[in-house]
């Protein structure tokens, strides 16, 4: 834990970056990708080749990736909401089919589903890890479960081995054992069980937005399954389906950002370390602090620390949680962010059509905050922003 001593001295060392509390580039960026962006550009400015179509580095891209991943196939898309959409098209949900949701997740999951006519089965999620907590789970799978489809909300992975456990014992007298579905958006590049995280679930969407761990120039996506009849559907897909007679439309990723993804993905690991690095000393910093709960890092995976999530006691729940992040930003000019509270709270359209029936999320969600973390942060920012939030909590 930080002495005084230490706080006040970290405190005179202002960063001079206003950092965000998800900043808006995840990744770090140097001539590498620019080199690669003018290679690709360079070899699509033809009019043989040109810009299209799925053409190379885009299956080297997906090559690698899935190498990445230890799976079979990878399908890059032009982000990771019309993966996810595409994975729940695949699965023809019929009126009434369920999908189990954690509602502490980004409205990406939750509208998908509903675009794809399902519904949503808003799952509670564990108090201790934000995960969508497989006990609640087991309570809510019936017959007519299709899916089980958590998050792996702030970087770590969620318990998936559970999950699929409950699936294999609860089949749907159709279609088998629900299918384990992982939104990855968070999480590229972290560890589960001796894997990365993707190789468990039948299907796993990450994101390569702009605040990412990895980005390609700013959007992307990548569909990872060990299952071919989905990868070749998604291929399919992502191009107006006519491989596979469905629907579809062009959910397509460039040569460009193709070629800027296999750049960043070589650098991935790198920048996972450089999260840890920054969250392992915060951990330090704050260890032993009365009133917060530190990050879920369970012994068997290694979160990318997308986020750098903070448990406040009950007590400090909703107005001072609010009072903290208003602080940090206004007299500290630090970024934090409550990721997420129940996605039906702030989607009423979710609210609508699948309700409001999370109320111990609701909670926990109110105890919440997310502390700004990047993997080009340097250990004296790291104090500076640590030392900040003791400061707020000191004022409590
Ligand atoms: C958990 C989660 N899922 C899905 C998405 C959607 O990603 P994209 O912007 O690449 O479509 C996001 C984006 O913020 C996210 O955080």
């Amino acid at each position: 834990m930080m002495t005084q001593q230490e706080i006040d001295a970290a405190l005179t060392k202002k960063p001079a970056i206003a950092w965000p509390s998800e900043p808006r580039l995840g990744s770090i960026y140097g001539q590498e990708e620019l080199d690669a962006v003018e290679k690709s550009m360079r070899d699509s400015m033809d009019v043989v080749k040109g810009f299209g179509f799925s053409a190379p580095p885009i299956p080297d891209f997906e090559a690698a990736f899935a190498k990445y991943t230890g799976t079979k196939f990878a399908t890059a898309v032009n982000s990771c909401g019309p993966g996810i959409d595409i994975v729940m098209r695949y699965l023809k949900l019929q009126p009434g089919d369920e999908v189990i949701v954690p509602s502490i997740n980004y409205s990406a999951a939750p509208l998908a589903v509903l675009g794809a006519g399902g519904t949503v089965i808003w799952g509670e999620s564990d108090p201790d890890t934000f995960m969508l907590d497989p006990k609640d789970v087991e309570r809510k799978i019936t017959p007519r479960t299709r899916a089980i489809f958590p998050v792996h909300i702030h970087g770590c992975s969620a318990p998936m081995d559970e999950y699929i456990e409950i699936a294999n014992r609860h089949p749907h007298p159709v279609y088998g054992p629900p299918k384990v579905i992982g939104d990855a958006a968070r999480a590229c590049g972290g560890d589960y069980n001796g894997t990365k995280i993707g190789k468990r679930s039948w299907a796993t969407i990450y994101s390569f937005h702009t605040q990412k761990n990895m980005t390609t120039l700013g959007e992307g996506g990548m569909i990872v399954t060990d299952d071919e009849d989905l990868n070749t559907y998604a291929h399919s897909v992502r191009m107006y389906g006519g491989g596979v007679n469905a629907w579809g439309t062009s959910n397509v990723m460039t040569k460009v950002q193709a070629a800027v993804g296999l750049v960043q993905l070589a650098k991935l690991d790198s920048f996972i370390a450089g999260r840890r690095r920054v969250a392992y000393a915060r951990n330090k910093m704050l260890e032993g602090v009365e009133g917060i709960t530190l990050p879920y890092n369970p012994p068997n995976a290694e979160s990318s620390f997308y986020m750098y999530p903070i448990k406040l006691k009950p007590e400090w729940a909703g107005p001072k949680r609010d009072y903290i992040i208003t602080t940090l930003k206004e007299k500290y000019n630090v970024g934090a962010v409550v990721a997420n509270n129940p996605s039906y709270m702030g989607r009423k359209i979710l609210a609508d059509h699948f309700g409001k029936t999370t109320p111990l999320s609701e909670r926990l969600a109110s105890q919440l905050l997310c502390l700004s973390i990047h993997p080009a942060m340097s250990d004296s920012d790291n104090a500076y922003i640590t030392a900040a939030f003791l400061s707020c909590l000191h004022e409590l």
